[in-house]
């Protein structure tokens, strides 16, 4: 998730530029640059880091009168976070520049192809494909070159585009990533949201799916996907810059609840490419593979929840033994590592010190690393032998929730992976898996209908002291992290057991009206799941199911149910955590706590 702005009119487009940026840093900001035209040509200034890097080279600069100009702020997913791999991208004739927020997946065979026309390449980005397609295309209608080239591409953008050979014209399309237009004064302007462009109208078009936006210092036409000229009426906002980088949502947090059937399609569709698990920088051979007699994986908190539903995942999938140790325990419990071990990281922010440091004993010990990582070019991504990134966009509120998703998404693959190269996953149940990943990011869209049944609910229970929550198999993995989601944002006291284990103990606490949630999608253990509801009815404790649509078998000894679709059986975890992250939520919400910094967190743990 990248931010793009853009502007054409009379004043100096830089200065309108870096302020957009600044509003945009929430969406990314592992680089930035700016590219303006004039007579002269386009002169394109970038650097890695933060945007203050970006505005010292500008000032360096000197000042540049261009009044019409580009500008982006980067979340890499392609290529690290370096001054060549930022944006704006040009063509390899230096006369067409483009900013790109989106994931481009025929990015290598469109790059292929435009070397052999005899285009050139600086970056590892997928973005510079798109400058040198619109300029192969080019042939004296920008907006034109421009439909032809995204006619070609796969995957989500919002792009911006300018040309020497077109002064003072802007033109910006979109597909999957958010897209805004605007009239300002002086000018035309567009950005991948509102807040860039708030400090100068509250009055914006919205962009829709394969529709073009032409923008001059006049005024602003559209085209429609088959570029036929489109009127628009422009809608009005009267968000404040806080919200307003909340998409208006009330917090981070619940934006980035919604926003996770986006992450998850992301994260799996750069993955799969015919029908089969492909991940680009982890492909060891099937002799290594074959070679490998144990994964670990190493993580904490919530990163180490979705290794036990991976360890769930592998071990049913692959046939292979896997040990999830907490990251903060493992190098000191001296663990059997070998030369046949590949030891997998799993982190969103790739910086968190417990997790680094076990990563870094496992090397020292010989074991392959493999580093599951949302933050491109974080320091456990480039200590490991290989990574694979989680494409979830940068994730602002502490407590996890679309990162953890995509961690999910990816150890799933990771087992279908190693159990197509190991033959313990035939042609057939491939294709079934593959449909059932591929159809998670709808799926999660539906769970996330319990939306208002999980916040009338949570009003019922924010008074509560302790909240148990029990399940089998992979429906106690998601209970782990349903239970951690509601202790870090609600401070209520939470605890999640198999539920076979709560009459070894636990039981003593269940008193009348003590919440327990009960996970029930695993079809095959739901019987002996409902013998451990009945246990708890038994001591007057209130029980909230989740459960499969549908099943009606809960209703009698639950307060409440859950529904969530139905998917394969390693993949349930996606599902049941999305109305238990609401219900989280929605408990904090009602005690009015600050949900995105809870107390005593931070959003990553850099010290050991
Ligand atoms: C989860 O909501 C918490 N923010 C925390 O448990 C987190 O998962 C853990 O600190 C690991 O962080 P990482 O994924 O960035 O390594």
């Amino acid at each position: 998730m990248c931010g793009i702005v853009g502007f054409t009119g009379t004043a100096p487009a830089v200065p309108i530029l870096l302020a957009g940026l600044a509003k945009l840093e929430y969406r990314g900001y592992d680089s930035a640059g700016v590219a303006v035209s004039d007579a002269g040509g386009i002169t394109v200034i970038k650097a890695g880091g933060k945007l203050a890097n970006l505005t010292a080279l500008v000032e360096k600069h000197g000042g540049i009168p261009s009044a019409c100009g580009l500008g982006h702020t980067r979340w890499a997913t392609h290529g690290a976070p370096t001054d060549v791999n930022a944006h704006p991208h040009l063509s390899s004739s230096g006369r067409i520049a483009v900013v790109h927020n989106g994931i481009i997946e025929n990015y290598q065979e469109l790059k292929e192809r435009l070397i052999a026309e005899g285009f050139s390449f600086v970056s590892q980005t997928d973005t510079e494909v798109i400058a040198n397609l619109i300029d192969y295309h080019y042939a004296g209608d920008l907006a034109g070159a421009v439909a032809a080239a995204l006619s070609e591409l796969t995957g989500s953008y919002a792009v911006g585009v300018l040309s020497v050979d077109a002064p003072g014209e802007i033109v910006a399309a979109r597909k999957d990533s958010p897209l805004v237009v605007a009239m300002m004064e002086g000018g035309a302007a567009m950005a991948s949201d509102i807040p860039a462009l708030l400090g100068y109208t509250r009055d914006f078009y919205s962009v829709e799916r394969g529709e073009i936006a032409v923008l001059t210092r006049s005024g602003v036409s559209f085209l429609g996907p088959g570029r036929e000229p489109l009127t628009k009426v422009a809608f009005h906002v009267d968000w404040d810059a806080e919200s307003a980088s909340k998409g208006g949502a009330d917090t981070f947090m619940i934006k980035e609840i919604f926003e996770q059937p986006r992450a998850l399609r992301d994260t799996i569709s750069t993955k799969i490419k015919g029908g089969e698990i492909v991940f680009p920088e982890f492909a060891p051979s099937a002799g290594e593979i074959r070679a490998i007699d144990r994964v670990f994986v190493v993580a904490c908190g919530s990163a180490a929840h979705a290794g036990i539903v991976g360890k769930s995942a592998i071990e049913t999938l692959a046939r292979v033994p896997v040990e999830v140790e907490l990251a903060s325990e493992f190098r000191y419990k001296n663990p059997i590592i070998t030369d046949r071990s590949l030891v997998v990281a799993i982190s969103q922010s790739g910086t968190t010190a417990d997790t680094r440091e076990a990563q870094s004993y496992a090397k020292s010990k010989g074991a392959r690393t493999l580093a599951v990582i949302n933050v491109v070019g974080s320091q456990i991504a480039r200590e490991a032998d290989s990574v694979i990134y989680t494409n979830a966009g940068p994730e602002i509120a502490v407590a996890t929730t679309k990162a953890y998703s995509c961690q999910l998404a990816v150890m799933y693959m990771l087992a279908v992976y190693l159990g197509r190269k190991l033959g313990t996953i035939g042609d057939e149940y491939n294709r079934r898996l593959i449909a059932a990943l591929t159809a998670l990011p709808d799926q999660i869209e539906t769970a996330l209908g319990t939306d208002a049944f999980a916040k009338e609910l949570a009003g019922r229970y924010s008074a509560a002291t302790d909240v148990f929550f029990i399940g089998r198999g992979a429906d106690y993995a998601a209970g782990l992290e349903a239970s951690l989601k509601l202790k870090e944002i609600s401070y209520i006291h939470s605890e999640a057991y198999a539920a076979g284990e709560l009459k070894h103990g636990t039981l003593a606490l269940i008193e009348r009206g003590t919440p327990v949630v009960a996970v029930a999608v695993c079809e095959k253990l739901f019987d002996k799941l409902m013998s451990n509801i009945k246990e708890v009815r038994a001591r007057f404790g209130e029980v909230i199911g989740v459960t499969w649509r549908g099943n009606r078998r809960m209703d009698d000894e639950c307060a409440a149910v859950f529904e969530v679709p139905v998917t394969e059986p390693v993949f349930t975890p996606s599902l049941t955590i999305i109305p238990l992250q609401l219900f989280a939520y929605y408990i904090a919400a009602a005690k009015g706590l600050d949900i995105d910094k809870p107390r005593n967190l931070a959003k990553s743990v850099t010290v050991e």
